[in-house]
């Protein structure tokens, strides 16, 4: 809760003595000349917040802050990002050297637990992701109803909210077993989907998941086995993935988790709100960057056709962006881009594969770093500029590329989600406005208007 934690963190870090109730406030001076004090909740690492929630009662004035620059919209302690200095942690742990050393179930168990588990916890919690994977035959009638042409994105909002079809009644978030089951179901079932929305596109029977495979190694064979043929994933193409999954798996409150909060928090169906999150996500400003940034190298094609491409980014009047430069947060290197741009290389090397578009990204990215417009607005690359080279060279088709940033993701929703709903404290999202519209009128009949 709220409360407990700005206590703790006052006692560690600060010694303040919160017995005699000393802490730290902000003063905020009314119109009126009234001045009111808003506390100060210290984080453990990061930014500490002004709670303004008593703001209101106290001023009957709101906050405004489109986009929400300067707003910390709850407390969590899953996810650290740095983004000036281009740190990414989840429970402390740095996402390279997750990255490097953990299978995503790992991370996932790291997300929802805030500790890595020991083997015999990892062994239970993969045990009940695994049993979980299958879906309800009667989603294959579902799929049946999608145009063969759709966007596996489409697909994917419809079929993981249809899970909320499925377990509704059943579904018990009051205790923690039932909040887990949702939690097994949602990792479990997403590749499983994901993969089903591929096959479906091109016309190619669905492959079940297979207990005995690694989650991402699972994920690759239900993609790419065919029922007529032995199908071995190849080791450097799962591991490849794996880390592709860790990368993606949390970032802490962006627009998709945000949305699944704020679904959540009317207590919603849990699977409606994943639902609600790939919908989010979808959008090119956030995970749908990644299939732009492929088309974008390949619009380019070659070398000699970058400068024009860098114009057109800088240029106001053109509303090309350089697809995977620039976040929100990061006003330093992304370092899941860092992570990804190093295994771009040794992936292509392993699978012995040249492909041109790394050259064009890596060009265009050096010259990007050294042009005054994108210093000076501290646009680097993020995490879908080199993701997609990746993809492709695992024989990934574009338009799943979001799709597998939505199947990592939602190992953040869904622990998101149940960090939410745990918190005794947490209220249904409610944010206010600033009404700039007509004020009171008189009614005009349609025939005077
Ligand atoms: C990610 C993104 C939405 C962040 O947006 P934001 O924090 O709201 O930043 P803004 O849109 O306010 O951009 C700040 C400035 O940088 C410019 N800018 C931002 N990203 C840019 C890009 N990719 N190419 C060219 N210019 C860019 C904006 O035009 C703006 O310039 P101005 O100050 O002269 O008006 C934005 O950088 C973007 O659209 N990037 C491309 C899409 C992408 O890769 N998304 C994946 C994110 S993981």
């Amino acid at each position: 809760m709220m409360h407990s934690l700005v206590k703790d963190s006052l006692k560690a870090s600060s010694g303040s003595n919160i017995g005699s109730g000393s802490t730290q406030f902000a003063k905020l001076t009314l119109p009126n000349g009234k001045e009111i004090n808003l506390p100060i909740h210290q984080a453990s690492i990061g930014q500490d917040v002004i709670d303004i929630s008593s703001l209101y009662k106290e001023s009957q004035m709101f906050t405004y802050d489109p986009g929400f620059l300067s707003t910390a919209s709850c407390e969590s302690k899953i996810t650290f990002i740095d983004g000036e200095k281009g740190v990414l942690q989840h429970g402390g742990y740095s996402i390279e050297e997750l990255a490097r050393k953990s299978e995503f179930l790992e991370v996932a168990y790291l997300l929802i637990n805030h500790e890595l588990p020991n083997i015999q916890q990892y062994q239970d919690f993969r045990a009940n992701v695994k049993k979980n994977m299958l879906v309800h035959e009667q989603i294959n009638i579902l799929f049946r109803g999608f145009p063969r042409r759709a966007h596996p994105m489409a697909i994917m909002v419809g079929a993981v909210a249809s899970l909320s079809a499925f377990y509704h009644e059943t579904m018990d978030v009051t205790s923690s077993e039932g909040r887990m089951d949702v939690v097994y179901k949602i990792i479990a079932k997403m590749p499983t989907l994901a993969a089903m929305a591929y096959k479906y596109s091109i016309g190619e029977p669905i492959i079940y998941p297979q207990d005995d495979l690694g989650f991402a190694e699972n994920f690759l064979h239900m993609l790419f086995a065919k029922p007529t043929a032995n199908y071995k994933v190849s080791p450097t193409l799962a591991r490849a993935m794996e880390m592709i999954f860790v990368l993606h798996a949390d970032h802490e409150q962006n627009a998709s988790t945000s949305t699944v909060r704020l679904a959540g928090s009317s207590g919603a169906n849990p699977f409606a709100c994943i639902g609600a999150g790939i919908s989010s996500l979808w959008g090119p400003a956030h995970g749908g960057a990644n299939e732009e940034v492929i088309e974008m190298l390949q619009e380019i094609a070659t070398k000699d056709r970058i400068p024009e491409y860098i114009k057109k980014a800088k240029d106001k009047n053109d509303p090309f962006r350089l697809m995977g430069f620039g976040h929100r947060v990061y006003k330093n290197y992304d370092p899941r881009a860092a992570v990804l741009k190093k295994s771009c290389d040794e992936v292509l090397h392993e699978l012995g594969i040249e492909d041109p578009l790394l050259d064009i990204a890596i060009e265009l990215e050096k010259i990007a770093l050294n042009d005054e417009y994108f210093i000076s607005r501290k646009l680097f690359p993020n995490v879908d500029f080199y993701s997609g080279i990746i993809y492709k060279a695992l024989g990934i088709p574009t338009n799943l590329f979001t799709v597998i940033f939505a199947i990592a993701r939602s190992a953040g929703w869904i622990s998101q989600w149940k960090e939410m709903i745990e918190d005794q404290a947490f209220k249904i999202g409610r944010p206010r406005q600033l009404y700039t519209g007509h004020i009171k009128r008189d009614y005009l009949e349609i025939v005077k208007r």
